[in-house]
């Protein structure tokens, strides 16, 4: 598949390594501009972009930057992706270390994803928000392996959200859908399932055990 990363980051940039080490065909984007991302691209064999030619012709995209950084993504990010396009959205909303407060999330009680959906004018699926970044390198088993651990996995359109399970499966996960993304706090950071490193049936247990009160830590 030809997938679009903007942000190469931990979870970006692991991204990048695992799926370009699956074949897929990856264009990879920061702040800073392609020419930055030579070492990643040389040992990856992805090619650096500029994050307005990240989504080109793209059947999925990852939107893996700091929360307080998705405004400031260019308008039109998407244009130019393949019909149907999948974005798998990974954030976080940090409001005390990182992100600021953000209004329509603390008062106007959207979830981050939806929040970050309204933010690129596009529909998102929610996954490895809570995953550990060097997880995605160390923690791929193949399916049936006792100790594959399961990511939750979130979103409203049932066609994107396949695509995103296949592809989280193929990179060595199992994956239980976490609902739609007004859903999506059962997964936001503070939740017994965030950071979560267990299997099928602890990951949907620890998803039915979410409470949508904002922890304390996690509010600005
Ligand atoms: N770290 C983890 O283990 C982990 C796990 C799960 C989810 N997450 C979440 O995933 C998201 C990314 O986390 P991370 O740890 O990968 O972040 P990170 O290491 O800080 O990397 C952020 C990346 O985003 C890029 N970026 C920042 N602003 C940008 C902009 N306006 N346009 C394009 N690219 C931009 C940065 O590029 P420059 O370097 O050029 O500025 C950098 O490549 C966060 O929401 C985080 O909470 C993180």
């Amino acid at each position: 598949m030809k997938i679009g990363i903007i942000g190469a980051g931990n979870i970006g940039g692991n991204l990048t390594r695992r799926l370009t080490a699956l074949g897929h065909d990856v264009s990879v984007a920061n702040s800073r501009g392609p020419q930055t991302l030579t070492a990643l691209a040389e040992e990856t064999g992805a090619t650096p972009v500029t994050v307005g030619e990240a989504a080109r012709g793209a059947e999925v995209v990852v939107v893996t930057v700091p929360l307080k950084a998705v405004p400031d993504l260019p308008s039109g990010l998407l244009d130019g992706a393949a019909d149907g396009v999948a974005v798998i959205d990974t954030g976080n909303y940090y409001p005390q270390q990182r992100d600021g407060r953000i209004a329509a999330i603390e008062d106007g009680g959207l979830t981050e994803s939806r929040w970050t959906s309204q933010q690129i004018g596009h529909p998102v699926v929610k996954a490895f928000n809570g995953t550990y970044a060097q997880d995605i390198l160390d923690r791929h088993r193949p399916a049936g392996d006792p100790d594959r651990m399961a990511l939750p996995v979130a979103g409203d359109d049932d066609a994107a959200k396949r695509v995103v399970r296949d592809l989280v499966d193929a990179l060595g996960f199992d994956t239980v859908d976490a609902g739609g993304i007004d859903e999506s706090w059962r997964q936001q950071p503070g939740t017994p399932v965030y950071g979560l490193q267990k299997g099928l049936d602890a990951v949907t247990e620890a998803l039915a055990e979410a409470s949508e009160e904002r922890p304390a830590d996690f509010r600005g």
